[in-house]
């Protein structure tokens, strides 16, 4: 008789087990963490790794662990060779265990784990593969480094939040494509070595051999290749689509990412709206148990940048800019006075409870504003409720009691609140206020994390101004229809044409962006000259898509959803780094492979190349490190 913790006591052999260890199937018969009472008195096989081992000097206690979850292994003494194996074992060996499944007894029960009344007494076993003593334990508390995680990613994707996450992203894609199909959508692939096309980020190029000179560019998304298909009349077409873009990396971007890529042909705006609400509503529904609304709001960009300052506001929570300009005007307040004087605004919010914010607080909110472009940043603390000395701070005593009476309405300001004010041009009013708020929000805990506040935003401006060159700039990318009513402005007055563009946003973050697409040659061309491509540039550069454009170019429109990100939000990750196996750092090294790195000689010479003016190399050490914490 042997004992295990709890005081379980094992009886001796039985016949048929005796019989098992001479003969044994050695495939897997179950996976670890699906194994059920309802198999309680058979054999079972299970497959994994040693999650760990507990030698209580009579029998030893293994924990196996798979993908779906972990199991306990008895091996007992009188297995004679099958017991000295398993005393011999460590975490991380691979092994394969046969034995009968039996009920732990009362108070052996772990109920932390979905197996937690069952155990296998190992009648057999196999290692396949010792294995050396590892970085970090998959199943530890110990917090252990981003950096180390993603060098050794073999081990840290046996975390289980990790093996969770892929497995959830298998499933998600599952979804989305039994869903595309049932919308008759079929699943095309594009070409990876692409041409390098105008899309806004930088791209990554591909030198060609047998073109000496010449660069094939990996996309930037299947944009182009998925219009061409609409022109051959696929109709629908569908792709889980990787895209590449050489851009400042932050928590919510790789430089290669996922999109799910979607464009449709005889569509209109409130088509493609309505079939990815539908999408996102059967992910919510299958993934996580979540019943959302039939729509989602639908806001358009200038309202998003009025009340939240950005074009992908988070409406979990208040504090929305209220523009003063018209109260302030008259003030004794220079700043205030002048901005509005010279054509610029001065814009609030209201931080409740933000009264209790210290001096030092308030100096380092200044500093950040000013990181965002403001020149300075007011604050007014309102005090008790409404009455005499409604307000206090530098700059209260050039503002009159009427208007910190008016103010305070305005704001919807409460005693005990903070009001922040930027005066600037709008856009630096909305830049500046728009990160504080998400930051304060953030800093006081006003965001509820249980919702999901899905938006779609509409009506955005078609161009922007690049401030470096001072050019015009599609903002969406060339090739978004404008809306039909703003198309005779065009050439005009271009910065107030609207795109038939629409972002999807969910708890503040933009999880898909898409648009009704160009599709006659003639605004195509006026497009491209409004952006200062020539007719030569253009030819050279998209001749494919005005030929296209020219043979037959059915109305279409689509979307691209980024599947890391909603991902990374239905899972409630702070980074799309823990819902992609195999991520980059932020200055884009793959730590595991260590890539990129150099190449030889031989290999530059084939394609013609030479690396001229090479600032000092980095170190492999120097890759580490690279993660960044802020992110
Ligand atoms: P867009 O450039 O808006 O549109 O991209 C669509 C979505 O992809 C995600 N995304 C990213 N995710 C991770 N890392 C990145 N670097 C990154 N960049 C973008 C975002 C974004 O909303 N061709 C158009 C779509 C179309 O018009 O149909 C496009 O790519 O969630
Ligand atoms: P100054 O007159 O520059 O000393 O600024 C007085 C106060 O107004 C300080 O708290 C500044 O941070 C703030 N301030 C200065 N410029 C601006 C601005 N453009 N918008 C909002 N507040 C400002």
């Amino acid at each position: 008789m042997t004992d295990q913790p709890g005081g379980q006591v094992y009886p001796p052999m039985r016949r048929h087990e005796e019989r098992l260890l001479l003969k044994v199937d050695m495939k897997r018969s179950s996976y670890c963490g699906q194994v059920t009472q309802k198999q309680i008195g058979q054999i079972i096989t299970l497959c994994g790794w040693v999650a760990s081992y507990r030698d209580h000097g009579g029998v030893v206690f293994v924990d196996v662990r798979d993908r779906t979850g972990i199991c306990q292994v008895v091996f007992r003494p009188e297995t004679g060779d099958v017991y000295e194996l398993g005393r011999g074992l460590r975490n991380e060996d691979v092994v394969i265990v046969s034995g009968e499944l039996v009920k732990r007894q009362e108070g052996a029960i772990n109920p932390r784990i979905s197996t937690g009344e069952v155990e296998v007494l190992a009648a057999n076993a196999t290692v396949c593969n010792k294995a050396d003593p590892v970085p970090f334990l998959p199943g530890g508390h110990e917090t252990v480094s981003e950096d180390i995680r993603l060098k050794h990613r073999y081990i840290d994707l046996r975390r289980r939040p990790m093996t969770e996450a892929l497995m959830f992203r298998h499933r998600v894609t599952k979804v989305m494509r039994d869903y595309c199909d049932e919308h008759g959508f079929w699943e095309i692939e594009t070409p990876i070595l692409y041409k390098s096309t105008p899309e806004g980020a930088r791209e990554f190029l591909v030198p060609s051999r047998l073109s000496p000179g010449d660069f094939y560019a990996l996309p930037q998304s299947p944009q182009l290749f998925k219009q061409v298909l609409m022109v051959a009349g696929m109709d629908r077409y569908m792709q889980i689509a990787r895209c590449f873009r050489d851009e400042a990396l932050r928590s919510d971007r790789q430089p290669e990412f996922t999109q799910l890529d979607l464009e449709m042909s005889f569509v209109d705006r409130e088509d493609v709206i309505e079939l990815v609400t539908g999408l996102i509503r059967r992910l919510w529904r299958e993934l996580l148990q979540v019943e959302l609304p039939t729509t989602f709001p639908l806001m358009s960009w200038r309202e998003a940048m009025d009340r939240f300052g950005v074009d992908k506001p988070d409406t979990r929570f208040g504090m929305e800019l209220c523009d003063v300009s018209s109260l302030v005007a008259e003030s004794e307040f220079g700043v205030f006075k002048d901005a509005v004087a010279t054509g610029g605004c001065v814009k609030m919010i209201a931080v409740p409870g933000g009264g209790t914010l210290s001096r030092k607080q308030l100096d380092e909110l200044t500093v950040e504003a000013r990181q965002f472009g403001a020149k300075g940043l007011a604050w007014i603390k309102l005090e008790g409720d409404a009455g005499a000395g409604l307000m206090s701070g530098p700059i209260a005593k050039f503002l009159s009691p009427a208007i910190q009476q008016q103010l305070r309405s305005a704001t919807g300001g409460a005693g005990g609140d903070l009001l922040l004010a930027v005066a600037d041009k709008q856009e630096t009013c909305w830049r500046v206020l728009g990160e504080l708020r998400i930051k304060l929000a953030h800093q006081l805990g006003l965001i509820n994390d249980h919702t999901w506040n899905f938006l779609w935003v509409i009506d955005f401006p078609g161009f922007e101004r690049d401030e470096t060159t001072g050019k015009i700039a599609a903002r969406h990318h060339p090739f978004t229809a404008p809306l039909d009513d703003d198309l005779p402005r065009l050439e005009t007055d271009p910065l107030t044409v609207r795109a038939k563009a629409y972002d999807l946003v969910l708890n503040g973050v933009e999880i898909g962006g898409g648009s009704i697409r160009i599709h006659q040659r003639e605004v195509q061309s006026r497009i491209f000259s409004l952006l200062g491509i020539s007719q030569v540039d253009a030819a050279k550069k998209f001749a494919f898509l005005l030929d296209a454009l020219r043979f037959g170019a059915p109305p279409h429109g689509g979307i691209a959803l980024g599947m890391d990100r909603l991902i990374m939000l239905m899972l409630r990750r702070p980074s799309i780094r823990e819902v992609i196996a195999f991520p980059k750092t932020q200055s884009g090294t793959d730590l595991m492979t260590q890539a990129p790195s150099p190449v030889e000689t031989a290999q530059l010479l084939d394609l013609h190349l030479a690396v001229v003016g090479l600032p000092s190399h980095g170190t492999t050490g120097s890759k580490l490190g690279a993660t960044g914490s802020s992110a």
